[in-house]
């Protein structure tokens, strides 16, 4: 086990090459040609702090992760560490809920000690499994502090109604071993990896006899680890007497790929058959129905495989043949964040089952497709009417040649492959644990799938499926602490998503429609449960009259023609040659500014065009008299230009003394600014031979430009080795949890600290001028938006000055004149020059004008996988303008 974890965590070699080609490419400046255009980008992203509507449960238990929720019930069953609680389903944070305490005994503690267990983890009664038995109890099973016990409580009177008996064949010792079990017509199907050293199992617990799967001389399950279980009803309207299946969903290590492939693991579905009663002398006890196929959730033209399965969820169709699987799926490399989300039909399912068997003829060869002759009636099937028809009634009555065929092949040949042969969804940096999918009726008559997703960072996405992709409406910051989200459930009755993580459970309505302000916004989101009503935007379910209601999940930009909106207007005035920064907060991350000046379209690209265009801001660079005007920053989605805020900007000559400065006070640092080498940083001498760059000329910019030009061909080849260097590190695995997208920032980083020794690498980070951006972990997320700017093609970033960055041989060009200082800036106040007092925390490295400004390219399917890698080149070779051009030798150690 410790081995294999060694092994996964090195990255394989085709991320490192996919990184590094699109490094490489981003050097030469070509457009990115990644398979990421499916990358898809929440449209809004709401921190902790934004969420409003949501109900909590508040306890002292933790890991409420197994949870119970019947159609019409209103109460939600909860298991947790040591407790199980029965809470009001409409309002979960209710309080006095009915509980069971249920705890380990001391003793056991003590014994679950001996064995050499955590007792901070693995030393406590983890509520596993928590369902319906009949009309009047449920059963539970807890780990028990490593020695599970079951019971069943009266549900009426919410308490146990008997003694916890055994339950060490129903339910695993740990609380985080894979795991999935049913109760079906009484009957409990468990399946998972039991005891410590045990092989994983599918069992058929009661009534005898128990059925399992069987390990010799081919194991059916491979290091198993089980993600989710489902009872599909065939036997409903079928016409061949079919039986009920219980299909099994999991990750196992591979058999048919040799040990060296890169692939070591396989997300896989299995099924018994419900009938199922085992064979009399072969596959005694044993399931006499069981195969098992590979589920493919790939990028098949970039031959990219997610091979692990993290979540499944079952759509139930209007027939058992129309069931959908959706599942989560993410890759083996521990250290590489990715997801992928895919659906597959059950028919596809079906069909891989009825297809060639795989076959291994000894322990040393490969498995290879069987070719030879299928003994009747054909093995793994359920009873069924033909079968009937030859006398075979159960399953202990087939022939032993078709049993002793089951055993041997339990693998199907055919891969069972997504619908579409593509993912729904695939996110590089996002790592999703748990997903439930709701059907959900639009305004337009169609049945809308939307799919709630939690990731291991406490995160909820909701999603909703359009013509086979998937459209993130929201990212909800549901726990503040980072933390998986452990289960989702949801309820259409009480019209809620329960959402659980090891600290807590929340209850979101299914849509928060008033957060959408304009109708705009309203159709933007295309939430399908939510439309715009003239003024407001609404929850279409809570609507009487939905045929006045707006709303177009389809396409997301038609109906809001004729809607009025205000929008913001102020000033701005300064003189000439001041910078001046617009701000404009853009509340879609999928939205792209676009600025006019007097109604003509603003060009924030080319050197000399005296703008810069950021996702949430305009700069205007060093400002002469003609760029006075009206301002206007649009907000550009779906194709649809919507005004969002005007700056009437007055460029005047003579500017008012600016008001003294106390020493020692800087402006930018009115909020928790960082601590600093110094107080502030000591202006240093030019030297004398280096001229500021608005005093050199045309000659001495045209000689700047060329030795930028050599400078930066050499900082490739550099930067290349770097990366091939540190791709090399990578490989060797020491690394902790990194996401694609660090893991380039990370080779990156490495490449300038080789460049300057003295760099500190926190101070190396990138951020976009955001108000999401507020320092506290948030600021990942405002990062997204590097992704959306991809396709503006230009965003402004600012990066720490020189003070705290640089060495004593690199000279910072002198401070800058500080801008007139507030009295008592309060958070609405706006500096002259528009840095808005609020901006502070964000701008606070700022530190005058040794900030840096950056442009990306314009190619529109850029990868933000590679940003950090043509921002660390921008960044450099705007630095070296900046700090004139210092011809000194590269320190790099390579
Ligand atoms: C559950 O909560 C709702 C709303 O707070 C309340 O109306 C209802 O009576 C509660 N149900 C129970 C069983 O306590
Ligand atoms: C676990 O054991 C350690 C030392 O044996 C003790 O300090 C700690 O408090 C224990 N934790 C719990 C939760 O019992
Ligand atoms: C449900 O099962 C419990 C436990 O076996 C039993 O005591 C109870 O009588 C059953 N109830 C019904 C309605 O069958
Ligand atoms: C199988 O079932 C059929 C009808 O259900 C019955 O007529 C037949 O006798 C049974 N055969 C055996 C061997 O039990």
């Amino acid at each position: 086990m410790r081995r294999l974890e060694v092994m996964a965590g090195a990255p394989p070699a085709a991320v490192q090459l996919l990184l590094l080609s699109c490094c490489v490419r981003a050097a030469a400046g070509y457009p990115f040609n990644t398979p990421l255009d499916l990358d898809a980008t929440p449209r809004i992203t709401v921190p902790s702090s934004g969420i409003q509507v949501c109900k909590r449960f508040q306890s002292a238990a933790v890991d409420c992760s197994t949870m119970l929720l019947e159609t019409g019930g209103e109460r939600l069953y909860v298991g947790a560490r040591g407790a199980v609680f029965a809470l009001n389903a409409s309002d979960i944070s209710a309080e006095s809920p009915l509980t069971i305490a249920w705890a380990a005994s001391p003793e056991q503690k003590r014994q679950c000690l001996l064995k050499g267990k955590d007792n901070e983890t693995e030393c406590f009664n983890h509520i596993r499994f928590l369902q319906r038995f009949n009309a009047t109890h449920l059963y539970m099973c807890g780990t028990h502090a490593f020695s599970p016990l079951c019971a069943y409580i009266e549900e009426e009177r919410f308490v146990m109604s008997s003694q916890p008996e055994e339950g060490r064949d129903k339910c695993p010792y740990g609380p985080t071993t894979g795991y999935t079990g049913l109760i079906i017509d009484q009957q409990m199907y468990t399946a998972a990896q039991y005891e410590f050293r045990s092989f994983p199992d599918i069992r058929r617990n009661s009534p005898p006899p128990i059925l399992k799967t069987e390990d010799a001389p081919t194991r059916w399950l491979n290091e198993a680890d089980f993600v989710g279980s489902a009872l599909v009803r065939e036997s409903l309207g079928s016409s061949t007497g079919d039986d009920d299946k219980i299909y099994y969903f999991f990750t196992e290590r591979s058999h048919e790929q040799p040990t060296t492939s890169s692939h070591s693991r396989v997300a896989r579905v299995a099924r018994v058959c419900k009938g199922d009663r085992g064979g009399r002398l072969t596959l005694q006890k044993r399931w006499t129905s069981f195969l098992k196929a590979r589920l493919m959730c790939s990028l098949p033209e970039y031959d990219f495989h997610f091979n692990v399965l993290r979540s499944v969820f079952v759509m139930p169709g209007q027939t058992p043949q129309d069931t959908l699987f959706y599942g989560i799926f993410g890759l083996e490399w521990k250290n590489v964040k990715a997801s992928a989300v895919c659906r597959f039909s059950l028919v596809e399912v079906q069909e891989a089952f009825q297809g060639p068997y795989m076959e291994k003829q000894d322990s040393d060869s490969e498995w290879k497709e069987y070719t030879g002759k299928i003994p009747e009636p054909r093995p793994g099937t359920c009873i069924t009417d033909s079968l009937r028809a030859r006398d075979i009634n159960v399953s202990t009555s087939l022939p032993d040649d078709v049993l002793d065929f089951v055993r041997r092949h339990p693998l199907m040949s055919q891969q069972v492959q997504a619908l579409d042969r593509r993912p729904l969804l695939f996110r590089r940096t996002t790592e999703y644990t748990r997903m439930a999918v709701h059907r959900t009726q639009g305004l337009d008559e169609y049945l809308y799938h939307v799919l709630y997703m939690g990731t291991d960072e406490g995160w909820l996405h909701k999603a909703v499926e359009v013509e086979g992709r998937l459209h993130i409406i929201e990212e909800l910051q549901l726990f503040k602490d980072q933390q998986p989200v452990t289960n989702i459930l949801i309820s259409p009755n009480q019209s809620s998503v329960y959402v659980s993580s090891p600290s807590g459970l929340a209850q979101l309505p299914f849509s928060s429609c008033r957060r959408y302000a304009s109708c705009y916004d309203c159709i933007f989101s295309r939430d399908p449960h939510c439309g715009w009503n003239g003024a407001q935007c609404v929850d279409v379910a809570a609507h009487k009259d939905r045929s006045a209601l707006i709303q177009d999940v389809q396409k997301g930009s038609r109906g809001c023609e004729n809607a009025q909106a205000d929008v913001a207007l102020r000033s701005r005035s300064v003189r000439v040659g001041d910078d001046v920064l617009l701000q404009c907060e853009l509340a879609s991350n999928l939205a792209t500014p676009l600025w006019t000046r007097d109604g003509a379209e603003v060009q924030g690209y080319g050197l000399d065009s005296g703008f810069r265009i950021g996702t949430d801001a305009l700069l205007i660079i060093e400002a002469r008299r003609n760029r006075s005007g009206l301002y206007t920053c649009h907000a550009v989605e779906n194709d649809i230009r919507v005004a969002v805020i005007s700056y009437n900007v007055t460029i005047h000559l003579d500017p008012p003394p600016p008001p003294p400065v106390e020493p020692g006070h800087d402006p930018y640092s009115l909020v928790d600014a960082p601590p600093r080498p110094t107080e502030r940083p000591q202006p240093q001498p030019v030297a004398p031979l280096l001229p500021r760059s608005e005093l050199l000329s045309p000659r001495d910019m045209e000689a700047m430009y060329l030795s930028v030009i050599t400078i930066l061909g050499g900082l490739c080849v550099v930067l290349t080795v770097v990366l091939i260097y540190v791709g090399a590190c990578l490989r060797a695995g020491d690394r902790g949890k990194y996401s694609l997208r660090t893991a380039a920032a990370a080779c990156t980083r490495k490449s300038s600290r080789s460049r300057s020794q003295h760099r500190n690498s926190a101070h190396l980070e990138l951020k976009t001028v955001s108000s999401h951006c507020n320092g506290n972990g948030v600021c990942n997320r405002g990062s997204k938006r590097h992704r959306s700017s991809g396709q503006d093609g230009g965003f402004l970033q600012i990066v720490p000055g020189e003070g705290h960055s640089t060495s004593n041989k690199e000279s910072p060009p002198p401070a800058p004149p500080l801008p007139p200082t507030p009295q008592l800036p309060s958070p609405e106040r706006d500096l002259p020059n528009g840095l808005s007092a609020t901006l502070p925390s964000v701008l606070r490295r700022m530190n005058g004008n040794s900030y840096v400004l950056l442009r990306q390219s314009d190619s529109g399917n850029s990868s933000p996988l590679c940003h950090s890698f043509a921002e660390e080149l921008n960044r450099i070779l705007e630095k070296r303008k900046r700090t004139q051009l210092l011809p000194r030798p590269d320190e790099s150690s390579v």
